[in-house]
């Protein structure tokens, strides 16, 4: 049997005294989808910054094709083919799309110094990209900054698998999106899957995480509370264990405060 893509196996990482994150295990295989969901402060941008070489795990094991690894830059997991789309996007709203798409590695016609950008073949490159992720762009000319919030996403999306992602780790990509655009994004996020990358998108939403989902991590102040294949659970338990954290504390809450 193959290893995962990723295995993480009772990671944890704490901030001077604050423990952002313990005993976390889980796997990303390819052509599935890892969710990991929580409230504010469950730790998953803290697990999802270890596995894209941005922080250092300090206990437990993270392992990227079966080897061990301690990433010391995003350069680290990009070469190894994990790449992430953070919700604030690191796009230049100015540029267009296709240089968006390129940033930096445009083809170019000629060599040396007599080199030129190809913009027809980049722009030919980035259209025929998006339409294989089914994402129609008439003008890839026009600046990425008039795209919608969920476009944006797409063509992150469409970025990583061009560039040849095993792995693809999307931050909230439907937090700020309306209802209809978060489904568009969740369609991109299943043809990545179908197209045998691993992925790992995290959310506080079980309805955006169950319907594309293999198997879901749920996380509280740093702490597993359970991790689940989707055979072992259905939405609306999944909906009840994410609801039933947050209305504990609001009821302990209202007793404290009836106390005094
Ligand atoms: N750079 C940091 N320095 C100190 N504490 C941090 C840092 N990043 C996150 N934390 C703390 O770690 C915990 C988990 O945060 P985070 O991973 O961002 O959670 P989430 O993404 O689920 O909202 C929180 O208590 C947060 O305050
Ligand atoms: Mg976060």
């Amino acid at each position: 049997m193959n290893a995962p893509l990723i295995e993480v196996t009772d990671v944890g990482k704490t901030y001077g005294s604050v423990i952002a994150l313990r005993d976390v295990s889980t796997v990303v295989n390819s052509g599935e989808v890892t969710c990991v969901l929580g409230d504010n402060g469950a730790g998953k941008s803290t697990l999802i910054k270890i596995l894209a070489g941005v922080h250092r795990h300090d206990a437990g094991e993270f392992r990227v094709d079966g080897d061990p690894v301690r990433f010391d830059s995003p350069r680290d997991a990009l070469d190894r083919g994990i790449a992430t789309v953070y919700q604030d996007l690191a796009v230049v709203p100015l540029m267009s799309v296709w240089r968006n798409f390129f940033l930096g590695s445009e083809p170019t016609i000629g060599f040396g110094p007599l080199r030129l950008l190809d913009r027809k073949r980049g722009k030919e490159i980035t259209r025929n990209a998006l339409a294989r992720m089914g994402i129609d762009l008439r003008d890839v000319e026009q600046p990425v900054g008039t795209l919608s919030g969920g476009e944006r996403q797409c063509v992150a999306i469409a970025r990583a698998v061009h560039f040849g992602a095993k792995v693809l780790i999307l931050d909230e990509p439907t937090a700020a999106l309306g209802v209809k655009q978060a489904g568009v994004v969740l369609k991109y996020v299943a043809q990545a899957r179908d197209r045998g990358l691993g992925v790992v998108l995290i959310t506080h939403n079980p309805h955006h995480a169950y319907p594309v989902g293999d198997r879901f991590l749920l996380l509280k102040r740093g702490a597993p509370l359970g991790s689940y294949e989707k055979s072992e659970i259905d939405l609306a338990e999944l909906t009840r264990q994410m609801a039933g954290g947050t209305e504990l504390e609001a009821l302990e809450h209202e007793l404290r405060t009836a106390e005094t």
